[in-house]
């Protein structure tokens, strides 16, 4: 509905998936992207997306914490830097620079469900859609222009470092004005 909005009021394809990726980043009882995201086996909520437009440029994060609105710092890579991806704390730094806010993504229910984890898994998650989604959008404007984005808090519970296929351009999401579009979702190993 927000990327729709974006569209009818003249937005690019591009506005239209970072808007729609934003939504579910920003709502704690979305338990695999952003906000309210499973953390890690050590507690760390970390998030990977990534962003792409009609003319093959490219932006992703991966491995960043404490930014709510991963997919907007995958658009200012894309945009404000000559790089691709950024990683990790230099992710963050980015982010920062660029004017994020450093917020604690760690729900009160993402953190008793990790406590409750701790208790019987042994860090040996096991996949199942239950701790395991992603956000993919893909859109269409009226200049016939196809971006997409991609956003995930990745696997819960896993091990700390890890990333996964969301925000690898040409693995979690791909476009391209004259094919069309995809993203994916389920286990990025
Ligand atoms: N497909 C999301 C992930 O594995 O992190």
């Amino acid at each position: 509905e927000a990327a729709m909005n974006k569209i009818k009021e003249g937005g690019s394809a591009l506005d239209a998936v970072e808007v729609s990726a934003r939504v579910p980043e920003a709502d704690p009882n979305d338990t695999s992207v952003g906000y309210g995201g499973m953390p890690d086996r050590d507690g760390f909520v970390t998030l990977d997306a990534c962003i792409m437009d009609e003319k093959g440029n490219a932006g992703c994060v991966t491995f960043l914490q404490n930014i709510m609105h991963p997919v907007s710092v995958a658009r200012k890579v894309m945009e404000k830097t000559p790089h691709v991806m950024l990683s990790g704390n230099g992710a963050f730094q980015f982010a920062i620079a660029q004017g994020f806010k450093k917020e604690n993504l760690l729900t009160e229910k993402a953190r008793l469900a990790w406590e409750e984890w701790k208790k019987k898994n042994n860090y040996t998650p096991p996949i199942n859609e239950k701790n395991h989604d992603t956000i993919g959008s893909l859109a269409i404007d009226n200049m016939n222009n196809i971006s997409g984005s991609c956003t995930t808090s990745g696997w819960a519970f896993k091990m700390h470092g890890r990333v996964g296929d969301s925000p690898i351009i040409g693995a979690g999401m791909y476009v391209d004005n004259e094919v069309g579009g995809a993203c994916a979702t389920g286990t990025g190993e």
